[in-house]
């Protein structure tokens, strides 16, 4: 019998889905048979009926498909209760919070092999499975959409008969995936950009987009990475220092796009209610870290605050605003990671847990937490 797979629907707040119809029809073209929860695809534009094309079997109750399941597929971290009814040593494959979420003991005990996507290492390699990347990339450009639609002016200069409209001055705040593509957007879109992050790689970045770097002096050696190219904790004498730079910058920006985060720890604190007071009213800032606690201070999850006259937005899914492509790259990045571990002559999924990719993801196994980042936590 073909190994089965089966794609869940997410909980109610969140709009992607892990496989779209394209990546059905890969499954199946792979070996897989797939099922998906009737309704799964709903948010992204995909119907039960284009799963069903793609070659699918669509059902409203999922329980009798989770125990016959090899693989399971979910955006956010499933219940422990429903990855209780798969069978021992199936792999459950979803970005699965590691550092927050409460259940990976209960996904351990399931028996079953649970795979954190947003653990995958950043190697060559595994580009094409890196799930942070695809969905950053969408976040950043679509913070500057948010941005623009909550601002009262336009981007760029206009010279008219009734007069000149300057350029929009929009700060990006950590120039990693989202930055960068922040970046790009709002220069697209014909704004005055600069864009500030610890990591001085970012640097040259930033330029070739054509935006202005700006950056504390950091001590000679210190590069502001670690070794894997995250962005470290900075010293307090740093802090202060990157906090009077940036309280002297964000008093002259109409547009301010937070995305700084440090992996496994709260979103660095940037932005202070004094620098919020001190930016003209009409102006807007986009935390995108506010899943994370929040780049600003004065950001709220989900909600648009108003302060002194500036609107601070804190969506905290930005990428699922943008489900369908979301959830297609999102579903490609799976696929990508399924197939470079398919065995074609068991036409199974086969995962090498010598591979350092399996040791970046692998959370649980054989009924043990594995990942050694875990097991230092306990
Ligand atoms: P992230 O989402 O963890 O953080 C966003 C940005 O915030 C980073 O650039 C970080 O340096 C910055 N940041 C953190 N603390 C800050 C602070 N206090 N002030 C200002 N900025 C701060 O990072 P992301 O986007 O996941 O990228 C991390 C690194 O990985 C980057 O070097 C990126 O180029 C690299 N990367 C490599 C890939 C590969 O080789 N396959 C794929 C994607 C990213």
């Amino acid at each position: 019998m073909a190994s089965q797979l089966v794609v869940l629907k997410e909980a109610a707040q969140e709009t992607r889905v892990a496989a779209s119809p394209e990546a059905c029809g890969k499954y199946i073209a792979l070996g897989l048979s797939v099922v998906v929860q009737a309704g799964a695809g709903l948010h992204s534009n995909f119907s039960d009926t284009d799963y069903e094309t793609a070659g699918a079997s669509v059902v409203a109750d999922i329980a009798g498909a989770l125990s016959g399941a090899d693989i399971v597929l979910g955006v956010r971290p499933p219940d422990a209760a429903l990855v209780g009814q798969m069978k021992k040593g199936a792999a459950l494959i979803a970005t699965l919070e590691p550092y927050q979420n409460g259940a990976i003991k209960d996904y351990a005990a399931s028996g079953v092999q649970a795979l954190a996507m947003e653990w995958m290492p950043r190697i060559t390699r595994a580009q094409s499975m890196d799930v942070l990347s695809s969905q950053s990339n969408l976040a950043g450009y679509k913070s500057v959409l948010d941005a623009t639609s909550e601002y009262s002016r336009a981007l760029p200069m206009m010279m008219t008969a009734a007069g000149t409209i300057p350029a929009a001055r929009v700060f990006v705040m950590g120039a990693g995936v989202a930055g960068l593509q922040a970046v790009a957007t709002a220069k697209r879109l014909g704004a005055i950009v600069t864009a500030t992050d610890v990591r001085r790689a970012a640097a040259e970045q930033v330029e070739s987009l054509g935006g202005t770097f700006v950056m504390v002096a950091q001590d000679e050696d210190d590069s502001g990475e670690t070794e894997g190219g995250y962005a470290k904790e900075m010293s307090e004498d740093y802090k202060k220092r990157q906090a009077a730079l940036v309280a002297e910058h964000i008093a002259k920006q109409d547009i301010v796009i937070c995305t700084a985060l440090i992996p496994g720890r709260p979103a660095p604190r940037l932005v202070n209610t004094a620098m919020v007071e001190s930016m003209k009213a009409g102006s807007v800032i986009v935390d995108l870290a506010a899943e994370q606690g929040g780049n600003c201070e004065l950001a709220k999850a989900n909600e648009i605050v108003v302060h002194n006259g500036v609107r601070i937005i804190a969506h905290s899914n930005t990428a699922g605003r943008l489900a369908g492509n979301a959830s297609a790259l999102y579903a490609r990045n799976l696929y990508n990671f399924i197939a470079a571990f398919w065995n074609e002559e068991s036409a199974a999924f086969t995962p090498d847990w010598d591979d350092e990719i399996l040791q970046g993801i692998g959370l649980t196994r054989d009924g043990q937490v594995v990942h050694t980042t875990l097991l230092k936590q306990d």
